[in-house]
C-alpha cells in the first residue's frame, strides 16, 4: 500500500487566485512544490478532506494528466473518502460543476487556464469550486491565498499512479478513486432542459450547423450531442479532438481566434448557424450566416426567448450580468418585468443569486452565458438554447437580431484590450482616473458630458459582503458608458480593458459600423485616462 508522505515546504510568492483561480505559465506550475503547495492550501482552507468526496478534472491541456495524478495522490494522502475523476482527466468546467452538485461533494478542483493558450510555453491554471458547484467566493480564495503564505508541509502518497483512462473504481490507500464518464451526466442534463426532438428536427431538415471545438475540451461533448444525439450530419463538429496544445491555436472563441469558423459563416451560402467554445467549455461564440452576435446581445436574445425552451417555459426569476457587460439584457428584463442584478466581473459573483433563486440566467460580455442548471457559465448550453430558439422560430439569426433591436433598441458595444502593458503604468492609470472621479461630472470630453463617475462597488444582497474597486464607470448625459478595469486573469504584465457602450433606439440607425459609432466614446476615454501617453500604445491589441 502506498505510504503517506508529509513533505516539508515553504511558502511560494504570488499564489493569489485571480478572477477565476490561480493562473500562471505552465513552467511556473511545473516547479517542484508549486502545485502541491496550492492544492494543500485548498485542502487546509476547506477544513481538510477526511471522509469527503472531491471532484477532479480539467480541460486536457499540457500538464493536465500529471497534475491529475498529483491531486489524486494528495487527496488520498489527506484522507478523502472518494475522488471522482473525469476519464482521461477530462471534465469541462460546466460538467465539473454538475458532477460536484450531483454527488453532494466537498467541491472540486478544475485544472484549466480557460481560453489561454496551452503547452509547455503556454498557461496552466487551477481553481477550487465549492459544494454548490460554483467558483469559490472571494472570502474563500483569499483564505486559500493566506494559507499559501504560511504553508509548511503537504501530504502526498509515495509512488502513486492511477490508471485514469479506464472507467471504474480503484482503491488507493483508503480512498476510492472513481473514473467516471466525462460526458454522460452532462448530456442527460441538457436533455432535461431543451426540446431535443425539436432541435433534432431542425438539424435533420437541411439546416447547416458548424461547431468549432477548437481542439479543446468540448470536442467529445459536442460530437455526442450534436452528431450522435441530435442528428447533425457527420462533420458538423470541427476540430473535435482535444489536444494538449489545442493544435497550436488559441482556444478563445472570438472572431479573431475562431478564424475558420468566421470565414465559413461570412461566405455566401455558408452554414445557417455557427458556434465555438473555449479551452474548458464555459465560453461560447455565436455566429449566424453573415452576422456575428456580440455576447452581450446574445445574452439579451436568450433572456427574451428563453421561454421557448421547456426548462424556462415558466419564465425567468431574474437576470444577472457583470457590470461591464452591455445593458442590452436590462432592456429586455424591463419589458419582462423581472429584476436585473449588476455584479463585478467573474462568474463567482452569480453563485449566491442563483442559489437564492433570484436569477435564472446570467451572462458576461466575455462570451459567458449560463443558467441555474449549474454554477458555471456553459458554452454548449448557450449553443443549445440558441438552437432551441431557432427550432421554434424558424427564422435566420440575422432576422432575429434585427427584430430584437427594433423591439428593444440596440446597445452598440465593444471592448478594447491593451495587453501586456507595464503593470505599474497600468495601476497608475487606473489610480489617476480614480483620483479625479469626483471632478468628472459636469465636464465634457470629446463633446460628451459626464453625469456620473464611480469605481464600482458591489454589495452582495445574499451574504452581505462588499467588493470594492471593481471597475471605473463613467456615464454620459446620453446614457452612453465607458468602463475601465484591469484584467485579473492575465499571466504577463497587465491588461487594460476599456468597455464602450452607446444605446441606439432608432431602427434606422441600428445597422452602423460598431467601431465607427463608438469612436466619440473612444476619444472621450483617451481624454479622461490619457491611455496612449501612459501606456505608449495608440491602438488597442484587440477589439471585441
Ligand atoms: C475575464 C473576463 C471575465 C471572465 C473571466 C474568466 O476576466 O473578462 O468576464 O469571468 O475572464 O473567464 P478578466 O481577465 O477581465 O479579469
Ligand atoms: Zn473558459
Amino acid at each position: 500500500m502506498s505510504q503517506v508522505n508529509t513533505i516539508t515546504t515553504s511558502p511560494i510568492d504570488g499564489q493569489r487566485p485571480g478572477t477565476s483561480g490561480l493562473r500562471k505559465k505552465t513552467q511556473v506550475f511545473s516547479q517542484p512544490g508549486y502545485l502541491e503547495n496550492f492544492v494543500q492550501s485548498i485542502f487546509d482552507t476547506i477544513g481538510g478532506l477526511k471522509g469527503s468526496t472531491l471532484v477532479l478534472g480539467g480541460d486536457g491541456r499540457y500538464f493536465n494528466r500529471q497534475a491529475v495524478q498529483t491531486v489524486i495522490s494528495m487527496a488520498a494522502a489527506n484522507g478523502a473518502a472518494r475522488v471522482l475523476v473525469g476519464k482521461g482527466g477530462i471534465l469541462s468546467t460546466p460538467a465539473a460543476s454538475l458532477v460536484i452538485r450531483k454527488h453532494k461533494t466537498a467541491g472540486g478542483i478544475i485544472l484549466s487556464a480557460s481560453h489561454n493558450p496551452g503547452g509547455p510555453d503556454g498557461d496552466f491554471g487551477i481553481k477550487y469550486n465549492v459544494p454548490a458547484g460554483g467558483p469559490a467566493p472571494e472570502s474563500v480564495t483569499e483564505a486559500i491565498y493566506a494559507r499559501t503564505r504560511e504553508i509548511d508541509r503537504y501530504q502526498i502518497l509515495e509512488e502513486c499512479h492511477c490508471d485514469i483512462d479506464r472507467e471504474g473504481t480503484v482503491e488507493i490507500a483508503n480512498t476510492r478513486v472513481e473514473i467516471i464518464d466525462s460526458v454522460a451526466d452532462y448530456i442527460a442534463l441538457m436533455r432535461s432542459i431543451f426540446d431535443f426532438a425539436a432541435i433534432r428536427e431542425l438539424l435533420t431538415s437541411g439546416f447547416k450547423l458548424h461547431f468549432d471545438a477548437m481542439h479543446a475540451v468540448t470536442g467529445p461533448y459536442a460530437l455526442a450531442l450534436f452528431e450522435d444525439e441530435l442528428g447533425a450530419p457527420q462533420g458538423s463538429v470541427f476540430n473535435a479532438v482535444p489536444l494538449p496544445d489545442f493544435g497550436g491555436g488559441h482556444p478563445d472563441p472570438n472572431p479573431v481566434h475562431a478564424k475558420e469558423l468566421m470565414q465559413a459563416m461570412m461566405s455566401p451560402g455558408g452554414p445557417d448557424f455557427g458556434a465555438a467554445s473555449d479551452g474548458d467549455g464555459d465560453r461560447n461564440l455565436i455566429v449566424g450566416r453573415g452576422i456575428y452576435v456580440a455576447p452581450s446581445d446574445s445574452l439579451a436574445v436568450l433572456v427574451a426567448n428563453a421561454h421557448l425552451a421547456p426548462a424556462y417555459a415558466g419564465g425567468l426569476s431574474g437576470v444577472a450580468r457583470s457590470m461591464p457587460t452591455s445593458q442590452a439584457a436590462d432592456c429586455v428584463a424591463e419589458k419582462l418585468g423581472i429584476p436585473v442584478f449588476e455584479t463585478p466581473t467573474g462568474w463567482k459573483f452569480f453563485g449566491n443569486l442563483l442559489d437564492e433563486g433570484l436569477v435564472t440566467i446570467c451572462g458576461e460580455e466575455s462570451a459567458g452565458t449560463g443558467s441555474d442548471h449549474v454554477r458555471e457559465k456553459d458554452g454548449l448550453w448557450a449553443v443549445l438554447l440558441w438552437l432551441n430558439i431557432l427550432a421554434e422560430r424558424r427564422e435566420s439569426v440575422i432576422d432575429i437580431m434585427s427584430a430584437h433591436w427594433q423591439q428593444f433598441g440596440r446597445n452598440y458595444y465593444s471592448r478594447h484590450d491593451y495587453e501586456n502593458i507595464d503593470s505599474d503604468a497600468a495601476a497608475g492609470l487606473i489610480s489617476a482616473v480614480r483620483d479625479q472621479l469626483g471632478q468628472l461630472p459636469g465636464q465634457s470630453f470629446a463633446g460628451l458630458r459626464v453625469v456620473t463617475a464611480d469605481d464600482f462597488c458591489y454589495d452582495d444582497p445574499v451574504d452581505g459582503s462588499t467588493s470594492r474597486n471593481q471597475g471605473i464607470r463613467v456615464i454620459m448625459e446620453d446614457g452612453s458608458r465607458i468602463v475601465m478595469r484591469l484584467s485579473g486573469t492575465g499571466t504577463e504584465g497587465a491588461t487594460l480593458r476599456v468597455y464602450l457602450e452607446i444605446f441606439e433606439p432608432d431602427p434606422i440607425k441600428q445597422h452602423g459600423d460598431v467601431q465607427q459609432v463608438l469612436a466619440p466614446l473612444v476619444a472621450a476615454a483617451e481624454e479622461i485616462a490619457r491611455i496612449s501617453t501612459i501606456t505608449g500604445r495608440t491602438e488597442p491589441d484587440t477589439r471585441t
